[in-house]
């Protein structure tokens, strides 16, 4: 199965609007000629910008997060409505630090994954295991779960647009990455579930994004993994200098 290779920035909390368009820019210009499919999810306050500077590019926009509701009294929440008027084509939901700091549950990153596939956008959902967890010996367990309570209620018409990002916890932003071995078992396992859900040709279809310290020089590796089908790059997303070579990885 050819499935294509996509290599997604997640900018977190980082970068004024200015910083976010200046990298945007260099983006733009070095992945022109780039092969796979792209995706940068700068912070809401810069989506606007760097909007602009994408917009018929071969980089995609996306968000962080966004409400579960469509709108109303959500002090402090962002609505697809209004992802979707800046241009967003994306969204990334249920990551990990939106689980584990802002103790987002299955049933709060499902309702926000139905909402936005309803509007139209495509969606990255993020499972992955703690380290107590795959110690425990329970990371296919709560991948599995995450996936299953991630997707209830989405049809398979709908499937086609959802991403599914590996990222085990303990690998974010800590320097140690899943081996390629470790991480393509998981993504497997999650490849597996999805066939239990919506049959095995949609599940050799769907790409699964390994996230968690991947550098320019592990992306090779791990990329050539059958089941890994691209990456979710944090740390290493924010510079050209380090995003380039990633997403140029052949
Ligand atoms: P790092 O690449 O900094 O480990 O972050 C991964 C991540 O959380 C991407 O969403």
């Amino acid at each position: 199965m050819n499935r294509t290779y996509y290599i997604a920035g997640n900018w977190k909390m980082h970068k004024t609007r200015s910083e976010a368009a200046e990298l945007a820019k260099a983006l733009v210009a070095q992945l022109k000629d780039g092969k796979h499919k792209y995706l940068v999810a700068p912070t809401f306050t810069s989506l606007e910008t760097v909007a602009a500077i994408v917009k018929g590019t071969n980089i995609r926009l996306g968000a962080q997060n966004m409400a579960a509701e469509e709108q109303g009294a959500h002090t402090g929440e962002v609505s697809v409505l209004q992802l979707k008027d800046l241009g967003v084509q994306t969204v990334i939901l249920g990551h990990s630090e939106r689980r584990h700091v802002y103790k987002e549950d299955d049933a709060l990153v499902n309702k926000k994954v139905k909402l936005a596939l309803q509007h139209g956008l495509e969606v990255i959902l993020c499972v992955g295991e703690t380290l107590e967890e795959r110690e425990a010996g329970k990371a296919e367990a709560v991948c599995e779960t995450q996936t299953v309570k991630g997707l209830l209620g989405v049809a398979a018409g709908d499937l086609e647009r959802v991403v599914i990002a590996y990222e085990p916890v303990w690998a974010i932003g800590t320097g140690k990455t899943a081996t390629p071995e470790d991480a393509d078992a998981i993504h497997a396992y999650i490849r597996k579930v999805a066939g239990k859900l919506y049959g095995e040709d949609a599940a050799q279809r769907i790409i699964i994004q390994y996230g968690g310290s991947v550098k320019a020089d592990n992306a090779v590796q791990l990329m050539a993994k059958d089941n890994i089908d691209g990456a979710l790059v944090g740390g290493a997303a924010l510079k050209a200098d380090s995003f380039v070579p990633i997403a140029k990885f052949s």
